[in-house]
C-alpha cells in the first residue's frame, strides 16, 4: 500500500492558527504584540524570499516585525551595533541574522551577540548547548518542524530507530538530538558513512537532509518507515522559468515503501517560518517571565 503523504502545509496552518491565538492573547495582557527582528545583509535572492516571507507571516499572525536590510558592504561593527540596539529593545522579543552573510563578515561572532533570550534561530552556542544538556532552549525551526511531523504520524518515537542522513547545525544534528530526547535510538549519517543504504534501510524515522537531489531511493527505505525529506533541490526550471523542486528522497520509489513520507515541495518547507512564529511566540512568553520553550515538548 502506498504512504500517507505528510501535508506539511496543513500542519503549518494548525501552528499558524495556535500562535495567532496566542499574539491575541498576549496583545490583550501586555497591550502590545510580540516582536521579531529580522537582519539581512547582502542581496542573496533565496534570502531576500525568505526574509520578505517571515515579515509577511508576522504580519498575517499580528506580530510586529522589524526588517534592517542592510548592504552586502555592511561592516561588522555596524552589524554589531544593530544586533546590540535590538537586544536592549523591549519591543523585538526574537532576533534573526538571515545566513548566510557576505564571505567578509564573521558569522561566528555575530551569532553571539544575540541576546540568547532573543535567540530564535537557535544558532547561538549558549542556546545548543542549553538544548543539548535538556535546558530550556531555543531549538532551530526546521528541525522543531520536523518533529510536528513526525508527531502527525502518529509513530510513537520512543524506542524506535531514526536516522539522520546530514550533519548540519541547522538542520541533522539539533534533529538528532531532538528525537533522542524523544528517547529514539538516533544514528547520524554523512558523506563517509560506510553502507548509507544499509543503515538507512534500519530506520523507523528516516530523515534526508543532504542535499543531493533524489539519492535516497527505494533501495535505502525499511518497509514501514516514516520518511522526512528535508531536501529542496532545484534541477531545472518549467518552460514558464517556474523552479522544478526535488528531495533528497526519490519520492515515487519511497511512498511504495515507506508508512508515511514528506512530499517536496510541501512538506518540510512551510513548517519551518511556521515555527519561526511558534518560536517567537515563545520568547515573548518568556521575557514576561511565563514559562514556554522553543522544544517540541508541547507540539
Ligand atoms: N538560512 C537558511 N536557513 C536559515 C534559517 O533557518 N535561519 C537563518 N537565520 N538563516 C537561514
Amino acid at each position: 500500500m502506498a504512504a500517507s503523504i505528510i501535508d506539511g502545509r496543513a500542519v503549518a496552518k494548525e501552528v499558524r492558527a495556535e500562535v495567532a491565538g496566542e499574539v491575541e492573547a498576549f496583545r490583550k495582557a501586555h497591550g502590545y504584540p510580540p516582536g521579531l527582528a529580522v537582519i539581512i545583509a547582502g542581496d542573496d535572492p533565496a534570502s531576500r524570499v525568505y526574509v520578505s516571507s517571515k515579515k509577511k507571516m508576522c504580519e498575517n499572525l499580528g506580530i510586529h516585525s522589524e526588517e534592517y536590510a542592510m548592504p552586502a558592504s555592511t561592516g561588522q561593527e555596524e552589524l554589531i551595533a544593530t544586533i546590540r540596539n535590538l537586544n536592549n529593545d523591549k519591543r523585538i522579543h526574537g532576533v534573526l541574522v538571515q545566513l548566510p552573510l557576505p564571505n567578509h563578515l564573521d558569522e561566528g561572532e555575530v551569532l553571539e551577540t544575540i541576546d540568547p533570550r532573543k535567540d530564535v534561530d537557535g544558532f547561538h552556542p549558549v542556546s545548543v548547548g542549553n538544548f543539548v544538556v535538556g535546558k530550556e532552549a531555543f531549538v532551530p525551526c526546521t528541525p522543531l518542524g520536523i518533529m510536528r511531523l513526525i508527531k502527525k504520524t502518529g509513530m510513537e518515537i520512543k524506542g524506535k530507530r531514526a536516522v539522520v542522513v546530514g550533519r548540519s547545525n541547522i538542520v541533522g544534528k539539533p534533529v538528532a538530538m531532538l528525537l533522542l530526547a524523544q528517547h529514539a535510538t538516533v544514528t547520524i549519517c554523512h558523506s563517509r558513512t560506510v553502507d548509507l543504504p544499509g543503515v538507512c534501510r534500519e530506520a523507523d524515522i528516516l530523515v534526508a537532509a543532504i542535499g543531493r537531489p533524489e539519492m535516497l531511493d527505494g533501495s535505502y527505505i525499511k518497509p514501514g518507515a516514516v520518511v522526512i525529506d528535508v531536501g529542496v533541490n532545484e534541477v531545472g526550471r518549467t518552460e514558464e522559468g517556474k523552479r522544478i523542486l526535488v528531495g533528497d528522497v526519490k519520492f515515487d520509489e519511497a511512498k511504495e515503501i515507506a508508512s508515511h513520507i514528506t512530499p517536496v515541495p510541501g512538506g518540510v518547507g512551510p513548517m519551518t517560518i511556521a515555527m519561526l512564529m511558534r518560536s517567537t511566540m515563545d520568547a515573548a512568553w518568556r521575557a514576561v517571565g511565563k514559562g514556554g520553550c522553543g522544544c517540541s515538548c508541547k507540539s
